[in-house]
Order: structure tokens, then sequence, then C-alpha cells
């Protein structure tokens, strides 16, 4: 139940990193037993402030109080000890640990001088019972979706015993049906008198899961409101400082020549299950086509075979005419092919190198960024500065490593890098992830420019409003295989969703 004492006051916070302020004057209190949202543009220093209260960083001035008391949170020890825990936006797991293993870690149970296992095995048990966290202690890491690496940062936050939850983004990663349960858990967490910080981009869920929300802009508060009396347009404004059309403007566009041929292919996961079964379907220039589905039924390897990431084992993948089946990355990416991939970290950056590097990766060798095999630095950062002005990166400078911005800056940097480029065919997965609704708006106008100037593209989305808003066409994912193909204005949400279950669609070429 919520009651009004405050569990956490963080007054007037400062975190200066060489000059730059990424807080400059933050207030925030968190009540107990409630659920605050803190809502804020990409690098306006939300997860620097949460950073501060999870002991990772320390504030550069500032006072914290816990429970009523005054603290110094010197590292994350103290602020485990405090029962803080938070689950990071990019999660923090051991890839080749078990889930049991990743949870015990740093917080280990022993029996004399050895691990108990089986005793934390039981007490995680317990936990996943009693919120429905279903994840398999035995499995590695590397095995399990996303959805369930969450998870597992939420049981470890639970049996390191914390009653104050930060949660940064959780649902960055999440399909709509997982969305739906994790704010089951939080409402459940909240009920039984853990206070939590939510941190989330989509205002939609800030309506269905917080109690009040702090805004923060460029470092500074704006506001704490009660959810029941800001509505979502004003809570846009309130963080991004004007007003954002949440609606996407779609012109008609007359489409080209064929530009992706996808032929029967079958292609298989890591694990060597056959997932993609028999996917046929076309894509011209100046076209948008999008493919919606629940996650885990073939998206990840579509992607993965159409960028030469993966073996096909059957079929073919035609672009712009020629036959690019088992071609090699770069020879793929030369054919004119730009790639967003869903997992910025992993796939899409360099993160130790500057953004001006991440943003010449696939053409520092050609010209005119390189010569005779030398490198022509003044282009690179010129062409950097451009990209960083055009799409808005939020940055001190094109120097600084592309780790050190947030993580919505992150996946700009790789949007301006794939749309800049010259290509043909953009095979965008989850491209607005983790972006501010401002960012948002100007991400889907740039599909939309890219579309008008003759670019074909693929959009691999669980967001459906993403999915309806963009596309030409759209086709559903599931088992593998297509389940059926429809044009959004010809369509619902609903129909759509039994399309995603695997229902085919009467009438439907593929039925
Ligand atoms: N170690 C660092 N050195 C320099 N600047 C940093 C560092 N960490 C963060 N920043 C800067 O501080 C600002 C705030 O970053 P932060 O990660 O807190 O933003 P955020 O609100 O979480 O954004 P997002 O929604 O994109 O995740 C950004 O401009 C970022 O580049
Ligand atoms: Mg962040």
């Amino acid at each position: 139940m919520e009651d009004m004492t405050n569990v956490i006051e963080m007054r007037h916070i400062v975190k200066d990193f060489n000059g730059f302020k990424a807080n400059n004057d933050i207030n925030l209190t968190l009540r107990k037993g409630e659920i605050l949202a803190l809502l804020g543009e990409n690098g306006a220093g939300k997860s620097t402030l949460m950073s501060i209260l999870s002991g990772l960083i320390q504030p550069t001035s500032g006072t914290i109080k816990v429970r009523e008391q005054k603290v110094n949170i010197k590292n994350p020890t103290i602020a485990k000890d405090l029962g803080i825990g938070m689950v990071h936006q990019h999660f923090m797991l051991m890839e080749s640990f078990t889930v049991l293993e990743n949870i015990i870690l740093g917080h280990e149970t022993t029996k004399g001088p050895k691990l108990d296992f089986k005793k934390a095995e039981k007490q995680i048990k317990t936990l996943s019972e009693r919120y429905n966290l279903n994840v398999d202690p035995q499995k590695k890491i590397s095995e399990i979706t996303v959805a369930q690496q969450q998870r597992v940062e939420i049981l470890k936050v639970l049996y390191r015993g914390a009653d104050i939850m930060i949660f940064d983004e959780p649902t960055a990663v999440l399909t709509p049906q997982e969305i739906t349960e994790f704010i089951q858990i939080l409402h459940e967490l909240a009920k039984e008198g853990k206070s939590i910080i939510l941190i989330t981009h989509k205002l939609e869920e800030i309506e269905r899961a917080a109690d009040r929300v702090t805004v923060i802009r460029a470092g500074q508060s704006v506001g704490t409101f009660a959810v029941a009396n800001v509505d979502n347009n004003r809570l846009a404004e309130l963080m991004v400082g004007r007003h954002v059309n949440m609606q996407v403007n779609k012109p008609t566009e007359k489409v080209g020549r064929t530009m992706l041929q996808v032929e029967d292919l079958h292609v298989k996961n890591k694990q060597n299950v056959a997932v993609v079964k028999g996917l046929s379907f076309n894509l011209h220039a100046g076209e948008i086509l999008g493919v919606a589905g629940i996650d885990g039924n073939g998206q990840d390897e579509l992607v993965r075979a159409l960028t030469g990431l993966q073996h096909v084992d059957s079929g073919k993948i035609i672009i712009d005419g020629e036959d690019m089946t088992n071609r090699k990355v770069r020879q793929i990416t030369e054919k004119g092919v730009s790639y967003i991939p869903a997992d910025r970290q992993k796939y899409g950056l360099i993160l130790p190198f500057s953004v001006s590097d991440n943003l010449a990766l696939q053409t520092y060798y050609q010209e005119p960024f390189s010569r005779h095999n030398v490198m022509h630095y003044d282009v690179i950062h010129e062409h950097a500065q451009k990209l960083i002005k055009q799409f808005d990166i939020r940055t001190t400078s094109e120097r600084m490593p592309v780790s050190d911005l947030s993580g919505g800056n992150q996946q700009k940097v790789i949007i301006a890098r794939e749309l800049s480029r010259n290509s043909n065919l953009v095979i965008a997965f989850q491209p607005t992830r983790g972006l501010d609704v401002g960012a948002i708006e100007y991400i889907h106008n740039q599909l939309l420019n890219e579309r008008a100037q003759g670019k074909a593209i693929l959009l691999i989305s669980y967001e459906l409003d993403e999915i309806m808003q963009l596309s030409d066409r759209i086709i559903v994912l599931h088992d593998g295989r297509i389940s059926g193909e429809v044009k959004p204005e010809n369509t619902s949400d609903e129909e759509l969703g039994l399309l995603m279950t695997g229902v085919k669609k009467e009438g439907s070429a593929f039925a």
C-alpha cells in the first residue's frame, strides 16, 4: 500500500563529467510502496542519476537520504546493504555462466568453505514461483531469450533482498505480451511494500504502471506529477520542451523494382534447430515492408541470414537482382544493404571506439575516408560532426568513446551511420528501441524520407504501432512461416494479434 513516507530523497544532485553536467540539480523522492516513473529525453541524465543511487558513480554534489537517514553511497555494496537494487539498461550478465551462477555471483551462500548451490537454487525457485518469473536456473545465459535474461536480472535483485528497486528501461527489450506480464510483476512487488523506480520512454506504460512521474530535461528537474493528472501529450511536451507529433504522416509513393526477393528460405538457429521454415516474400524500392510477430518466431534468424551472419540451409536471397545467398557480411554491405541491428551493443557498435570511428565503421577503408591505405581523420571527424548535428546525437565531442553516450544516443549513432550510407535496402530491426518520443518522431520521418528516395525498407518490429504507422504492407511471422499478409489500412490490432498467434488469414496466398 502506498504511504507518504519517503524511502529515497535525492536533493540538488549534480554530476559533472569533465566539465559536462549530466545531472545539474535534480530532485527526486520515492515513497514507500509506490511505482515512480522517471521520464526524460535520451541523454537527460536518468541512468546517471540511478547509477548514483546504486553506488556505481559518485555525485559531484547534492545529498541523498535513504529511509530518512543521510547516506553516502560510496559503492554498490553500500547500496546493496541499504536494500537498493538496480536492473541496468544494458544487462550485466555473464553469457557463459548459468542463470543460477549469475544470480548468486557476488552474493554467494556458503556451507563451510564451499558454495551451497542447493540452498541457493531452492531460494531462487521460491522467489521465481512467488513472482511468476519462470526461468530455468540450470540454463546458460547465452541459451535464453532477452526477456528471460530480464527475469534473471529481477531475480538477482530480489535474491539480494532489495526493497528499493530501480529498473532502467526494462521494457525496451520486451514484447507487448511480456510487457503486460512485467507490469503485473511490478504491481505485485509494490503491493508487498517494495518501492520502485521505473525508467521508460513509453508513455502508455507510465499510465499503466506508475503512481507518479518525475520528469527531467537536460540534467534538470522539470517536476513531479500524479500520473492520473497528466496526459501523454503533456508529458511528451514537458520532457522534450516542444510539441511532439506522435502520428506519422505517410504520403503514397510509387514502388520501383524488386530490391529483395526471398525464396523458400530455411535457416537454423544457433542451437541447430530449424526456425525459418520456408519463407518467401519480396520487397520493392520505395516500399516499407513490416514484419510483425511475437519474438522468437524466426525474426532473428531471418535477419541474420539476410545480413550474412548466419548460414542459409536452403532457399535464396536475391538482392537487387543478384543472388546473395550465403555471401560474406562485407559483400552484402557493399551490395548496398544497411543494417540496424536489434542489439546495439553486441552488433551495432564498437564500444571503446570514438563516435567518429563508429560512424565510419563500414566505410573507413573507402574514399574519402581513406586513400591508398591512409586514413583521413579530418574527413572522418567532419563526417561525424555533420551526422551528430543532423541526427541530434547528444555528445560533448565526436571523439568521445561511444560507451560514454546514453543508451538512446548510442542507438542514434547506428541509425545515422546506416541511413547516411549509400544503400538501396535498409534492414531495420527494432530501430527505435530505447528512443524518446521526440527522437522516434525524427527517425520515423527519416525512414519515410528514405522510402521517398526509392530505398526499400524491411522493418522488423515488436511494436505494432510502429509497424502499422510506417508499413505499406505487413507480413506476419509465426513459427518461421508467414501466417498472413495484410495492408495496415485494411487490418486491425486484433487481426494482427490473431495472425501472430498462428491463426491463418482466410483467402491469404500463404494459408
Ligand atoms: N562516463 C561518462 N563520461 C562522459 N559523459 C557521460 C558519461 N556517462 C554519461 N555521460 C553523458 O551524460 C549524459 C546523460 O547520460 P545518461 O546515460 O544518464 O542519459 P539517459 O537519460 O539515461 O538517456 P537514455 O534515455 O538515452 O538512456 C549523456 O549526454 C552522456 O553522454
Ligand atoms: Mg539511460
